[in-house]
């Protein structure tokens, strides 16, 4: 019987992981089969109990329960207690280890597929919420010049630069104390989109040259990005390329093998 691996989240529906992970299997001659799990708002720790019950060998793990997963795992990957959030799970009888491919997801799109070496940088993380901690600890460990935090609400984004305080130097503000910044790199890790709303970023906040960054994706261009190229900002990316590539991160905990990404990045591009 093939390996079984899932994706849990909720809504899940529109997930890309299945096609994904699909593909890689296929490329690395792998005997697998992988799909999606909605599970209920109350009840993920059973779904997945019920899961690896029934012969599964890993998960990966997406909105809303990916801290849940962090304190479900009996095991946890350094990056992943750093992100205080499991997007990866691996099962072997009782050891269920929990891992955080996101940030590695988006550090390897970054410099491998878009060609921007983050050190010496200055860069710009938007947003303190689940999406900016999973990424901040490989940030830092790029070695830009400057990594700073803005957040809607101040208190949050000074605390997970506290958190993060002995991991590296890295500066929290709101988006007003943003007026005469200027930055090479800036991502957007906000859910701000999914309400429709426009960040209030000043002008001048990107440098010549700069690359844009949305960890969102969707149809078209995302409204960060659309800000972004109309405030100058010279690249612009969303987050299909992390997708792809996070999902390549735990396919290799899971099965020992790296897929290539590039084919597949581009299949999706192209289909949607
Ligand atoms: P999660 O932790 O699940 O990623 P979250 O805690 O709601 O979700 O975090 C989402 C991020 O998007 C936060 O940084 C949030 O800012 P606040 O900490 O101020 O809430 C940000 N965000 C969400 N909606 C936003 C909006 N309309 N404008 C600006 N920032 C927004």
């Amino acid at each position: 019987m093939s390996d079984r691996y899932c994706v849990f989240g909720n809504p899940v529906g529109h997930s890309r992981s299945p096609a994904i992970h699909a593909a890689f299997a296929a490329a690395c001659h792998q005997d697998l089969v992988y799909e999606a799990i909605l599970a209920p708002l109350e009840g993920f720790a059973a779904c997945v109990r019920a899961f690896v019950a029934t012969g599964g060998r890993g998960a990966n793990v997406t909105v809303p329960f990916k801290q849940e997963a962090c304190r479900l795992a009996t095991r946890l990957t350094q990056r992943a207690r750093l992100a205080g959030a499991v997007n990866t799970l691996s099962f072997d009888g009782g050891d269920w280890l929990g891992d955080n491919t996101d940030g590695a997801g988006l550090l390897h799109d970054l410099t491998h597929n878009l060609g921007c070496p983050i050190a010496g940088m200055r860069v710009l993380l938007l947003g303190a919420g689940g999406a900016a901690r999973g990424v901040l600890g490989p940030l830092l460990d790029a070695a830009p010049s400057r990594l700073l935090i803005a957040n809607r609400s101040p208190a949050t984004a000074h605390e997970l630069a506290g958190r993060m305080a002995g991991v590296g130097n890295l500066g929290a503000c709101t988006y007003a104390q943003l007026a005469g910044e200027c930055f090479d790199l800036v991502i957007n890790a906000t859910s701000a989109s999914l309400a429709g709303d426009a960040l209030p970023l000043p002008d001048g906040l990107f440098a010549a040259g700069s690359l844009a960054y949305d960890m969102m994706y969707g149809q078209g261009q995302t409204p960060f990005l659309r800000l972004a190229g109309s405030r100058g900002a010279t690249r612009l990316a969303d987050g299909l390329g992390m997708l792809v590539e996070q999902a390549a991160e735990a396919f290799h905990l899971w099965r020992g093998v790296r897929p290539e990404t590039a084919s597949v990045l581009t299949v999706l591009r192209d289909g949607r």
